[in-house]
């Protein structure tokens, strides 16, 4: 598959690593805001390099003359993980102000698969109603949240079986969380 990646600036940057180490086998495109940046260094022991490296081709997110930016760039889907509140509502209102939202404002109007993980808690009023009308439209909200029933013992299970749901809508075959079996 043809997959750009974007990682923003909310916590859980290692789901967004994760999920690329799971994705080599494809053709993917890695747009990296200032603020993922930041956080992938506040709160992994991951080399930015290492990041950068698990992508066929990576961007920084002020970079707006480059292939990806046009809607002529054919791709399956897109996935922010983590993304934002910001950057999530900034979708939701067809803001196209850096290169992370322009591709996803084209996912959106292209018909493509558009998926975001946004994390924070509490979630607003606001907030929700721009994950609303982004569900409305089409995009697939898969917030960061444990599945208690398959009994995490670590954070690195909680994140194979956020890493797995995200692999699930996109139809890439995994064993990174085990399905229920009552
Ligand atoms: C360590 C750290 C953790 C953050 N966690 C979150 C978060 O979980 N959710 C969120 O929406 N913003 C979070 N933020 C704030 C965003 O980084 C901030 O809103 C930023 O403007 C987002 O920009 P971006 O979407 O371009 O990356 C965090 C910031 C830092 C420094």
């Amino acid at each position: 598959m043809k997959l750009v990646i974007g990682m923003s600036g909310a916590s859980g940057a290692v789901i967004g690593v994760r999920l690329l180490e799971n994705l080599k086998e494809h053709d993917v495109y890695l747009i990296l805001t200032h603020n993922a940046e930041k956080v992938i260094n506040y709160e992994t022991n991951y080399d930015l390099d290492y990041v950068k490296n698990l992508a066929s081709m990576w961007y920084s997110n002020d970079k707006m003359d480059v292939d990806i930016a046009s809607g002529t760039f054919k791709f399956d889907a897109m996935i922010i993980a983590p993304c934002s509140t910001s950057t999530l509502s900034k979708i939701a209102c067809g803001i196209g102000d850096n290169l992370i939202t322009r591709v996803a404002a084209i996912a959106l109007k292209e018909g493509r698969k558009l998926i975001l993980v946004p994390r924070e808690t509490p979630l607003s009023t606001i907030v929700l109603k721009r994950m609303y009308e982004l569900s409305k439209v089409g995009a697939v909200i898969i917030p960061p949240v444990p599945a208690f029933y398959q009994k995490p013992n670590t954070i690195e299970d909680i994140v194979n079986y956020v890493v797995g749901k995200i692999l699930d809508q996109l139809g890439i075959e995994h064993t990174l969380y085990i399905p229920y079996k009552p």
